[in-house]
């Protein structure tokens, strides 16, 4: 698979987003390993996760966990993989997303899921949401703080605006690698935080790239033009996406989740889809 950079880390332009094997809707844990293997049987070395990523109050960092297993398991080399996770959103067990973006709390949520990684320093801690309760600056604060420890080898941010992109990369002095934020073909909005990060150099995670887990299969149907092009070239329209936002900028890793073998093979032939220029500019105006 082609490569892209975060920070100093070479990865699969294509990364596995784990979070629908540990949410509402989460499949057994044999094929959530089944899952996460053939992503890297298929080249990938980006795994996305959160502490977040569970479904009760008492499996807090459920997906941190099944990703640990599963790639401690697996029978080939590891040695690039980089697991990204996230501190700062937490679910109380009712279905609800909640926040805390104190400094304190962020320090041990990192132990926590340091624990559950089962390693000596996070490859790229991402702060999840910025808590409104708290001065953007200090959740970053603890972030920066986490880092100069050594605790967490790259930083990066989550749903920021460009405000806060610029804001975090000063904190960090010049040391924010990556931003993680909504982006597909139903939700644009995230269009100048892409830009910023291609002027800046730093990766651009786009989340739910298909729109996300209960409308990702109805990507061709809810586009018209998605399906068109996926027709033309004999892949599927989540392909057609996927490619979409590779071409869109140098900086651009999709996370595209999965839970399913099948599903992540597919995403991940993306990297070797090549769109003219006249489809890029279709799907780019759809
Ligand atoms: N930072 C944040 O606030 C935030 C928020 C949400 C998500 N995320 C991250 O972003 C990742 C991706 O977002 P998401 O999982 O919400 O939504 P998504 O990637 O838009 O959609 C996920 C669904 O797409 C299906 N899928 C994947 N590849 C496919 C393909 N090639 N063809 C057909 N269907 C395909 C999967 O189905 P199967 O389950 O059947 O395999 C999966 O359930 C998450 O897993 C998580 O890591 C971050």
């Amino acid at each position: 698979m082609q490569a892209r950079s975060i920070g100093d880390v070479q990865v699969g332009a294509i990364g596995l987003g784990g979070m629908p094997m540990s949410i509402e809707g989460r499949p057994d844990e044999a094929r959530s390993v089944a899952t996460i293997q053939a992503a890297l049987d298929a080249g990938v070395t980006l795994i996305d996760t959160a502490d977040a990523y569970h479904l009760t109050a008492t499996d807090v960092g459920h997906n941190e966990t099944l990703i640990a297993r599963a790639v401690a398991g697996y029978g080939g080399d590891t040695s690039e993989v980089l697991i990204a996770t996230k501190g700062g959103h937490l679910r109380p067990g009712d279905g609800s997303w909640t926040q805390n973006g104190s400094p304190e709390y962020l320090k041990r949520a990192c132990d926590a899921s340091l624990k559950r990684l089962g390693v000596e320093a996070i490859g790229l801690y991402q702060f999840h949401r910025p808590d409104p309760r708290v001065p953007y600056a200090d959740s970053v604060g603890a972030i920066r703080d986490l880092l100069e420890a050594g605790k967490i080898r790259q930083a990066g941010i989550s749903n920021a605006n460009p405000e806060q992109i610029r804001q975090a990369n000063e904190i960090l002095g010049g040391r924010l690698v990556s931003v993680q934020n909504q982006f597909s073909p139903a939700f644009r909005s995230s269009e100048p935080e892409l830009e910023l990060c291609a002027e800046l150099g730093i990766a651009f995670l786009p989340w739910s790239p298909l729109g996300g887990i209960t409308n990702a299969g109805r990507l061709g149907s809810r586009f018209d033009v998605f399906e068109q092009v996926a027709q033309v070239h004999g892949v599927s329209p989540q392909q057609v996406c996927l490619a979409w936002m590779l071409a869109k900028a140098p900086v651009v890793i999709p996370i595209p989740g999965s839970s399913r073998p099948e599903t992540i093979r597919d995403s991940v032939a993306a990297a070797d889809l090549e769109l003219s220029t006249e489809e890029f500019d279709r799907l780019d105006a759809a």
